[in-house]
């Protein structure tokens, strides 16, 4: 069988998740309580991609070794690379080049979720190896995306965010190359953006006469890329999970599915699942909406929360208000001092504090 390997990119600017960015890979932030990029190292190891490359960037390179490790947990073989400047998706692929070593490739971005993985599409692509194979799904807005022109599944023409879109079918941030990338990623030059971009890489395949075919992707997919996807990827993670009550639960009330970790505590409090609570956090006199995620050590004191995530270590406290559509970084204090603002939304940084006055 031939040898694909794996290149997940994990590295990037992530200029639209700032400030959680400026401390944090936004591919460790947590959805459904597990850093999304493991989402994608599990979908390569389900379809049987167990050699991977990390792509990862200089200053958060180390959280991301440190979170994955060598990838055994995962039942997998990872190598990082270091991609020293964010110069796209093409110029991830040219520094992946020694270790790819001429094998075809699954390149997956990092801070996407597919919520069917790729197995169909990494074994359509073994059985007929054209040079490359994109993801499609249809999208409301093609303008914000790259976009496909097809003729019969075969891929024809490839725009990046069009302002006339040749279909509503848009690239998904999964791809699978032949060795055949390479020769079209070393004639780019940087876009207007200056970045050397994919979508242009594989537009040459398809111009030097190359086969480039497509798959459209069933279930969900999301980029997790900014506040409202990120969110909205949790609600849809949330959505398949079973209820588990390890923790200890006290004159409280747990509706619908719910998993509450070991370690967590629950008090006087009403959590309505979907929802997930970390272990060792600690969930006093509050409310716990649908769509919630409490990471490890969370503290949420007479408070209520929905639709958002909190990740490790941050409290919120006697708020007497209800924060929704919020991201909150690590080890984030919220506290509440006067007054009454109804709802609030927040995306915060990482130990920033707050306090509502
Ligand atoms: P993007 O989300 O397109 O880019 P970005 O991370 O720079 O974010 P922003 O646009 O908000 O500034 O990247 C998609 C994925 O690819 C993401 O996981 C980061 C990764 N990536 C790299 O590893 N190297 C790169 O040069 C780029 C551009 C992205």
């Amino acid at each position: 069988m031939t040898e694909i390997k794996g290149l997940i990119l994990s590295g990037g600017s992530g200029t639209r998740l700032r400030p959680i960015t400026h401390t944090y890979a936004k591919q460790l932030v947590p959805v459904a309580n597990k850093p999304v990029l493991f989402y994608g190292i599990e979908a390569l190891v389900e379809a049987g991609v167990t050699d991977i490359g990390i792509i990862i960037a200089p200053h958060t390179g180390d959280e991301v070794r440190e979170a994955v490790g060598d990838g055994s947990v995962f039942g997998a073989k990872v190598t990082y690379i270091e991609q020293a400047e964010p110069a796209g998706l093409a110029h991830a692929v040219l520094t992946a080049e020694d270790f790819l070593d001429g094998s075809s490739f699954v390149m997956y971005l990092g801070d996407n979720l597919l919520r069917d993985g790729v197995p169909g599409l990494v074994e359509r692509f073994r059985a007929e190896t054209p040079d490359a194979m994109i993801l499609l799904t249809r999208v409301e807005d093609p303008t914000a995306f790259g976009v496909a022109e097809l003729d019969e599944g075969r891929v024809v023409h490839l725009v990046e965010k069009p302002e006339n879109p040749p279909s509503d079918m848009a690239l998904v941030g999964v791809y699978l190359f032949s060795p055949a990338i390479f020769d079209a990623a070393k004639r780019l030059e940087p876009s207007e953006r200056g970045e050397l971009e994919i979508t242009e890489a594989i537009q040459t395949l398809i111009d030097d006469g190359h086969e480039v075919r497509s798959e459209v992707v069933t279930g969900w997919w999301k980029d997790t890329g900014q506040l409202a996807d990120m969110l909205e990827a949790n609600r849809l993670v949330l959505d398949d999970i079973v209820t588990r009550l390890d923790g200890t639960i006290e004159d409280s009330r747990v509706e619908g599915r719910v998993i509450v970790e070991e370690g967590a505590v629950l008090r006087n409090s009403v959590v309505r699942g979907p929802a997930v609570i970390g272990r060792g956090a600690v969930v006093d006199g509050a409310y716990i909406g649908p769509y919630t995620s409490i990471g490890d050590g969370v503290r949420v004191l007479n408070s209520e929360i929905e639709h958002s995530i909190l990740l490790s270590g941050s409290s919120v406290e006697n708020l007497g208000a209800r924060i929704e559509a919020s991201l909150l970084g690590r080890e984030v204090r919220v506290t509440r001092s006067d007054s009454l603002p109804k709802t609030m939304r927040l995306l915060v940084g990482d130990r920033a504090e707050i306090e509502i006055v």
